[in-house]
């Protein structure tokens, strides 16, 4: 087993610094010489492509999360209205999908039944059924219409961590596909978007180099009972899964919450010493989202809070209400979860460790859950 692990103390550890490869491998052989995108499997009628007017993701637990990044991506790209539901809840509440509906169904093993039921009833109102997944063969890809593979390679540790960076990006490569087939006037940015895909794993190596800062700041936290994460756009994901790995791995209590929600409830949470996590925005993101997220730091100092800020390089504004900086490379916005996502990896796993739990087989959980 010391072996399989390839001299990392655990699966997680390993599966954490296999990042950069999944992605490069997820990337590999998806465009062609002159920079387009060619999914050959994607043998679903291009005429359907062109005419689905909905897109639904489904997906539980960290996959669900990959899809709330994908609804950001898509949804800006393709300017197809896009929904991303827990995959029990889609099942059991008659959801209107029919044969202009694409629903998406994330999964890195193939095998959740919840995400199994949730498909065939997709396709029982006739909807097209795309699954994302990182196990060839599995149920999922085969009751599906069509599947785009990641390929993260086998994924051990009970949490997931490359196969969600995995299914991220092949999430972004749906909906630049989509928005190239359907001849969307963004075809300059889906061009410079697969241009900055293609450094990530350059840009993830980096974060990974300097994760000392994230080891030792775990390290100092091991008695912390709750710890709060905040995160904006696709940030806010990004905060969701950050509490659920520190959940999953650690058992501490912890909650992701939409920075702007914060004011309407959140903030009475906020007392001297709370740990808050913020995941900033990059500073060339939207309609000054960035100004309001370093506002949201603010607001919790001020109240106490021991604020780590996750941020881009250069990022400088941040520093004055952070108790710690934790810089990644420059990315674009929609791009930014690939980067933000592994400091929190980090975060939930050496503070598990330093608890002396076992971090690839959490207590209560499986890795794939094949009953409903
Ligand atoms: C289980 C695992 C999670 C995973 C979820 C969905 O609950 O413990 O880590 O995110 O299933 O798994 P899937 O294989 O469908 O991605």
């Amino acid at each position: 087993a010391a072996a399989e692990k390839g001299g990392f103390d655990s699966f997680m550890d390993k599966e954490i610094h296999d990042q950069p490869q999944a992605i490069a491998d997820t990337l590999l052989g998806r465009m062609d010489a002159s920079g387009k995108l060619v999914l050959d499997e994607m043998n679903v009628d291009e005429s359907v492509l062109k005419s689905i007017d909905k897109i639904v993701v489904v997906a539980c637990g960290t996959a669900a999360y990959a899809g709330q990044v994908a609804k950001y991506a898509i949804e800006h790209w393709c300017r197809i209205p896009t929904e991303v539901e827990l995959a029990h809840e889609f099942r059991y509440r008659d959801p209107v999908v029919n044969e202009k509906t694409l629903v998406v169904a994330v999964s890195q093993s193939g095998e959740t039944m919840d995400t199994i039921m949730a498909v065939r009833h997709a396709r029982q109102q006739g909807a097209k059924v795309i699954a994302i997944c990182n196990t060839y063969g599995s149920t999922i890809p085969r009751e599906s219409d069509a599947a785009l593979y990641t390929h993260a390679g086998p994924e051990v540790a009970v949490a997931s961590t490359k196969a969600f960076l995995s299914q991220i990006v092949a999430c972004y490569l749906l909906g630049l596909y989509l928005a190239q087939l359907r001849g969307n006037k963004f075809s300059d940015e889906v061009q410079a978007i697969l241009t900055e895909l293609q450094a990530i794993p350059d840009k993830l190596a980096k974060v990974l180099e300097n994760k000392q800062q994230v080891i030792d700041l775990a390290h100092s936290q091991q008695d912390t009972q709750s710890v709060l994460f905040l995160g904006r756009h696709v940030g806010y994901p990004v905060a969701m899964e950050g509490a659920l790995k520190l959940k999953e791995l650690a058992y501490i209590h912890a909650e992701g919450f939409a920075a702007g929600e914060l004011k309407h409830g959140p903030i009475a949470l906020i007392d001297d010493g709370q740990l808050v996590f913020i995941v900033v925005p990059t500073v060339r993101g939207r309609d000054s989202l960035h100004a309001k997220v370093i506002s949201n730091i603010q607001e919790v100092r001020a109240r106490g809070a021991n604020t780590i800020v996750i941020a881009e390089e250069g990022d400088e504004a941040v520093r004055e209400y952070a108790s710690e900086v934790i810089y990644v490379p420059r990315t674009p916005t929609l791009l930014a979860p690939l980067l933000t996502t592994v400091p929190l990896q980090i975060f939930a796993m050496e503070l598990a460790t330093a608890k002396g739990l076992n971090v690839d087989q959490p207590r209560n959980l499986a890795k794939s859950v094949t009953v409903e």
